[in-house]
């Protein structure tokens, strides 16, 4: 079978289109509080892991920060440098970082970690490649109870189908959604001072056939959940994730409540011997 990572790398290269048009305008919400976490200045040198069309390092660099950019999708980058001509994007892979030791300020990961392999080893390379007492933040899906637009999908789902489908085994996708989780693997990777915060959001979507369109082909996982689904299970998943979701029809379209999770740590700042010298 496929690993994960490679399910996930293929999933990305295709999703680039639906991802930039639905998708992105959500995960954008996240970019300021993700940045004051890291106490992103002109200073601040800072990685963008997993940086998809690149607005967390175009937010960056308009603070006044110098940025890099990486991400495995090779169409995901090639619309970053479209869009940020100027950036530097580099196609990498999160658990391998091409940089050396210590030489960022901060490593941002905008909804990153839940589609790692090994987010640990993300992590861990995040510790790697920072300067002592350089900061570490990422964000994740609430679970679907705040992160409205999961229940209108996964709960269709397990009404009228199954979750039980045949996909690459990887991380659960709510893994640190979890408070304690995160906490735990930023002080096992490293980190010191970890903190959790939930950020509210509004997900705006055109209307409910946008919203299933978003989940069927913008998604890593949710889309071949759905369309895994027995064909006639298929027919009553889709009708009932339209009517879920109108539910959500406010002024000009949707708007869908949902929650992220922002986790941030800091690397030890070096001895007090070193700071003396
Ligand atoms: C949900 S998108 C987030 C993109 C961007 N950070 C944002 O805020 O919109 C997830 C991104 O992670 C990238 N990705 C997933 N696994 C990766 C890995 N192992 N190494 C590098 N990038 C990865 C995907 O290509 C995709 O661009």
């Amino acid at each position: 079978m496929t690993s994960f990572r490679d399910f996930e790398h293929e999933r990305w290269q295709e999703a680039v289109e639906t991802y930039a048009g639905f998708w992105a305008g959500l995960t954008r919400q996240t970019i300021r509080p993700l940045l004051d976490a890291l106490e992103v200045s002109p200073e601040t040198r800072l990685l963008d892991v997993s940086c998809g069309t690149g607005h967390v390092a175009a937010a960056a660099v308009s603070m006044g920060a110098s940025v890099a950019g990486i991400d495995f999708s090779s169409v995901m980058l090639a619309r970053a440098r479209r869009l940020h001509p100027t950036l530097d994007f580099r196609l990498g892979d999160a658990e391998e970082l091409e940089f050396p030791d210590e030489s960022f300020d901060a490593v941002a990961i905008n909804f990153g970690m839940l589609h790692f392999q090994h987010p640990e080893r993300a992590l861990a390379q995040a510790h790697r490649v920072l300067r002592p007492g350089g900061r570490a933040a990422f964000t994740v899906w609430a679970p679907p109870d705040q992160s409205r637009a999961f229940e209108v999908v996964y709960g269709s789902i397990r009404d009228y189908g199954t979750l039980e489908v045949p996909l690459p085994p990887g991380p659960p996708f709510f893994r640190f959604s979890d408070p304690e989780e995160s906490r735990r693997i930023l002080l096992e990777t490293g980190f010191q001072e970890p903190r959790i915060e939930s950020l509210r959001l509004t997900w705006r979507v055109p209307s409910a056939p946008a919203l299933l369109r978003a989940f069927e082909e913008g998604t890593a996982r949710t889309g071949p959940t759905l369309l895994a689904q027995r064909p006639e299970d298929l027919v009553r998943i889709r009708s009932a994730i339209l009517e879920r979701a109108s539910g959500y029809e406010g002024d000009g379209g949707l708007e869908v409540p949902m929650v992220a999770v922002l986790c941030r740590g800091r690397k030890e700042s070096g001895s007090c011997f070193a700071d003396d010298s």
